[in-house]
């Protein structure tokens, strides 16, 4: 494993408490309302031919932002829905990354796997991350140094040591009908030596569940900080790894992510590599 990547707890410099509390407190606000409107007549926009957005998505994100800029005006925003906001008073050496649905396809055909994702970074460092799965009322939450939780239980990653005992999972991205061929490819290496692969439509999950030990490694390309700042908090905080596809020190804004229990960090990097250099 590379000194770079993002591995086990860190020491802990606390936060302060009511930014713990705030991260908690949106993202359970953000739940009860995906929960509210879950299979009613909500309405559906295109963002692209396969990426949704719904006018919950919207309803969100807006409430969040408010939330944050009463709160703590003088912090950055980055949301899916809503992009960057940095307040001009400022340096901004907080940013709070949301995402109000991941899950969104799932949420649209009224599939009940999504939730709501939330990272506080400072100075580009996440330091506090909650998400919160509203159907089955999970509250994943993590403190740099300190920890990752689910409804306030220890999280510990999973034990298994070989990709044949695996349960793995990943996801495809948007542009998944110009890039079939790559993504499909990696996912058929991998459903060739695993015990199994899972493609659950939720990355800040998935995420979740390999920090619980659901799942014993994930991975996924081109992604956005909103779906896996938290997550890859939650992982590392439960004993985890998590670096970029080719194995460098894994950054939220850098697109793609490997997560794992550890033991088998270097197994899936090496068959990723394996598939590259084809
Ligand atoms: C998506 C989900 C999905 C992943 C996509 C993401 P969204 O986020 O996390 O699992 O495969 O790449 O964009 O659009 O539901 O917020
Ligand atoms: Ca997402
Ligand atoms: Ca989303």
């Amino acid at each position: 494993m590379s000194a770079r990547q993002l591995s086990g707890r860190k020491a802990s410099s606390r936060a302060d408490p009511i930014l713990v509390a705030t991260a908690s407190e949106a993202v359970l606000r953000a739940g009860a309302t995906q929960r509210q409107h879950f299979r009613q007549d909500v309405r559906v926009d295109k963002k692209g031919r396969i990426d949704l957005v719904t006018e919950v998505d919207l309803a969100i994100e807006r409430d969040f932002r408010a939330m944050i800029g009463e709160r703590f005006p003088d912090h950055a925003v980055l949301g899916e829905e809503f992009g960057e906001y940095v307040p001009t008073s400022s340096s901004a050496s907080h940013c709070w990354v949301f995402d109000p649905i991941d899950g969104t396809v799932n949420y649209a055909h009224g599939l009940p796997i999504f939730c709501a994702s939330l990272a506080l970074e400072i100075n580009g460092t996440a330091v506090v991350a909650a998400v919160y799965d509203p159907m089955r009322e999970e509250l994943f939450t993590a403190e740099r140094g300190e920890g990752a939780r689910l409804n306030g239980r220890p999280l510990h990653v999973s034990k298994c040591d070989g990709l044949v005992d695996a349960m793995l999972c990943t996801g495809f991205p948007y542009d998944v009908h110009e890039t079939v061929d790559e993504v499909i490819g990696l996912f058929g290496d991998f459903i060739g030596v695993a015990r199994a692969v899972r493609r659950l439509g939720s990355a800040a999950l998935d995420l979740c569940y390999v920090a619980d030990g659901r799942f014993d490694g994930f991975w996924e390309q081109r992604l956005h900080p909103w779906d896996m700042a938290a997550g890859a908090l939650l992982v590392a905080e439960a004993g985890g790894t998590v670096s970029t596809l080719s194995g460098g020190q894994f950054s939220s804004r850098d697109g793609s992510i490997v997560a794992s229990n550890t033991h088998l960090h270097s197994l899936m990097l090496n068959r990723i590599d394996s598939r590259s250099s084809i």
